[in-house]
This record gives structure tokens, sequence and C-alpha cells, in this order.
């Protein structure tokens, strides 16, 4: 648990997670991640989002700790996905005349998961919360991450509370301020944050950055990671780079192989694209490294090329696994180039031509496909994909 002031009446409260594999038991966080709830004590005390469930009972223990006796006043809900309402019937229980802050759906996602709340406030785009010497601001930035997501904004402090926007994987060790810390770590942390959850809603995250940008914000903090307050830009700018599919000239090869002859076809074309000039080129086995990481990748760079073997006449499950990921997320603006390999009858290849055709990212060459050991003449038409990508690339 970190408890750390923020300013003269706001508090931080941090429970760092080291237990979970799985962020929403799909994504994997090897280090961790924090769940932030933040705590104003003014003539009315306000939490601001609540924390997983798991740290319920030290959750409760340290509000009373920071406010004795006190009630809580108003509970505002940013976002309701569990891993910030967790502890919201906990804290209705202890707190019974507890005012429940939001919008029209956010009620409704309160009833569906815990209870019909008695004692609401709905709130609308700039309604305001006087809470004596702080004043709270709301604005809805809906589907980042969810249909009722909003943020508040302390109006004298200039402190953004910002929900799932700009926060992070990774536990916070000591440091909870930008400062504080190597942004070195967070750098891929803060980015599989963006696109694993956030990722599917770039234009909603575009529109949101936009209706965000005449507030005079100098803290941003967020129910993950770190609490931005003195380059604030490091993040603004990724998250506009991002949701704006801004990539570089690079490209990211996948490929599933059983025996390997479909991983050779994937080094001919990789070291085909560096005798081009391209210098960020990823390659990736489907097997060996999760979505979570490759959907980094994809969001950096334009080029896409995907190999897989005919497993049962079918895709290689675990191609398949990214590409159902990459669909579902509804990635935009890519070039694509398609190769694979097969014993007897192929099918590999077949579900990538249909993921092309799903996905329509502009494909620079027609599929190469071998059957078993790589030959001559396949040899050169994956040369000619390679170049095919690299002249696309350099043409954009
Ligand atoms: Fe951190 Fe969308 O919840």
């Amino acid at each position: 648990m970190l408890q750390v002031r923020l300013s003269g009446d706001i508090w931080f409260m941090g429970f760092n997670d080291r237990r979970t594999h799985l962020f929403e038991n799909i994504w994997p966080i090897p280090h961790g991640i924090s769940y932030n709830s933040y705590l104003i004590i003014d003539e009315k005390i306000a939490l601001i989002d609540t924390v997983e469930r798991q740290f319920i009972d030290d959750y409760l223990d340290h509000i009373a700790s920071l406010i004795g006796d006190r009630q809580v006043d108003y509970l505002v809900i940013n976002h309701m996905e569990p891993d910030h309402s967790g502890a919201l019937k906990a804290l209705i229980t202890k707190y019974p005349g507890v005012t429940l802050v939001g919008n029209k759906k956010t009620f409704q996602l309160v009833e569906s998961y815990y209870l019909k709340p008695e004692k609401v406030v709905e709130v609308y785009d700039d309604d305001t919360l006087e809470l004596g010497r702080n004043k709270l601001q709301f604005r809805t930035i809906p589907m980042v991450h969810w249909p009722e997501t909003m943020v508040s904004y302390e109006v004298n402090s200039g402190i953004l509370f910002a929900g799932d926007a700009f926060g992070s994987y990774g536990t916070l060790d000591g440091g909870i301020f930008d400062d504080e810390i190597n942004l070195d770590f967070y750098e891929v942390e803060v980015m599989r944050y963006f696109t694993n959850i956030v990722g599917k809603y770039c234009a909603h995250t575009q529109r949101a950055i936009k209706k965000l940008a005449d507030l005079e914000i100098r803290m941003i903090a967020a129910t993950h990671g770190p609490v931005w307050r003195t380059d604030l830009n490091w993040v603004l700018s990724r998250y506009n780079k991002w949701s704006s599919y801004d990539m570089e000239n690079g490209v990211v090869i996948v490929y599933g192989s059983m025996y390997g002859n479909t991983q050779k076809m994937a080094e001919v074309v990789a070291r085909r694209l560096a005798e081009r000039g391209i210098k960020n080129i990823r390659v990736y086995d489907a097997s060996k490294t999760h979505a979570s990481y490759i959907i980094n990748d994809i969001f950096k760079y334009r080029g896409f090329i995907v190999g897989s073997c005919a497993y049962n006449n079918a895709i290689f499950p675990n191609v398949g696994t990214l590409l159902t990921t990459i669909e579902h997320m509804g990635v935009k603006n890519h070039l694509l180039g398609i190769f694979g390999n097969y014993s007897w009858n192929g099918g590999g290849v077949k579900s990538l031509a249909e993921f092309a055709e799903k996905m329509k990212w502009e494909q620079v060459y027609a599929p190469v496909e071998e059957k078993g050991a790589l030959k001559v003449d396949t040899r050169e038409e994956l040369l000619r994909l390679a170049d095919a990508m690299a002249d696309k690339l350099a043409s954009n």
C-alpha cells in the first residue's frame, strides 16, 4: 500500500498487485499492476474510484487511518470496471451515507454489477461538485475504456483524475511520480496498457484528448501506474501518437512453424528487408511471444508480414489467436504480406487470405506458399514479397 499526499487535501492510495498473472484474465502482467484510488479530505470527503476487491480490507483501513471517524460523503465513479469498483459494496456498507457520483451509464452498471444505489448525484459534462476548498469538474470520455467512463478535474490544483487513460501496467516500486522513477521501465508497460486495453478505441481516445485540451492540467492521476506531474507530455504525446496510428517505417514478421520450414521463410524475408535498409524489423514466433507484446510493435510499425504453416488443414492456432486479437482491436492502416507452408492440402495461407480480406489492409504482394522444405523458386518469391514491402514503405 502506498499512501502519498498529492497536494494539500488530496491523497493517492495505490495498491500493488504482484500476484495476478493475467490482467482481465487475458494479458500477461509479469511486472504486476497498481490500482490507484484518490481521496480528498475537505469540508466534504470524496473518494475517486476504489480498488480491486482483493484489497478491500487494506483499502478501508487506510481510508480510516486518514479520515478517522469522519464519514465518506462522495464516491466519484470515473470508471466501473471491477478493478476500480471492486470495493464499492464494502465502502457503502461501511459508509452508508455515501453519495455515488457518476453519469446515467455509470448507475446502470452499478445496478447490474452490485446494487441499486440509494443516494446518487448524476452529472453531465462540466457539472461541478463543491467539496469546500476543492471543486471537481466532470467530463465524459466514452469508451476510454467503457461507455460510462469519465474524468474528474480538480479545478484549483489542476489534477486530472483520468481513470484508465494514461495508465500503465507495472507496479509502483516505491516511486509514484514520473520524476521519482526511471521511465525506461514504463516505456513498454504504458504502451502495452494502451494497446491491450484502450487500443480498440483509438478514435474515442482522439476525441477524449481533444475534449480535455482546454483544461489547465498540472497533474495526471490515472487508476494504474505513475502519477504524471513533471513531464505530462511524455504520456500525452505517446497517447496521441498511438491513437492516431502515427507509425514508423518498420516491419513486424510473425510466423507459426512446427518443423522450422515456415520459420526459414520468415528469416529470408527479414534478411531481405534488412538489405533494403529497413532497420525496424521484429520477428516473432507466435507460439513463444504473447499477442500482448506483439501488438505493441504492430502499433509501432506500418508493415506486417504473417506466415503460417498448415495445422490439420487450417491456420496454425497460435497465429490464429494473434490475428483474432488484431481483428478484434480493429487495427488500421497497415501494409500486409502473407506466406505459409504445408505438407498435404494447405490451409494456413487460405486462412491468412481471409484475414487480409477482412482487415482491408493493403496487400503488397501475392501470397507466397511452399510445400515442405524451402525451394529456390519460392525463395525468390519471398524476396519479391520483401522487396514489395520495402518499396511500399519507402513510398509512404
Ligand atoms: Fe483499469 Fe478499464 O479498468
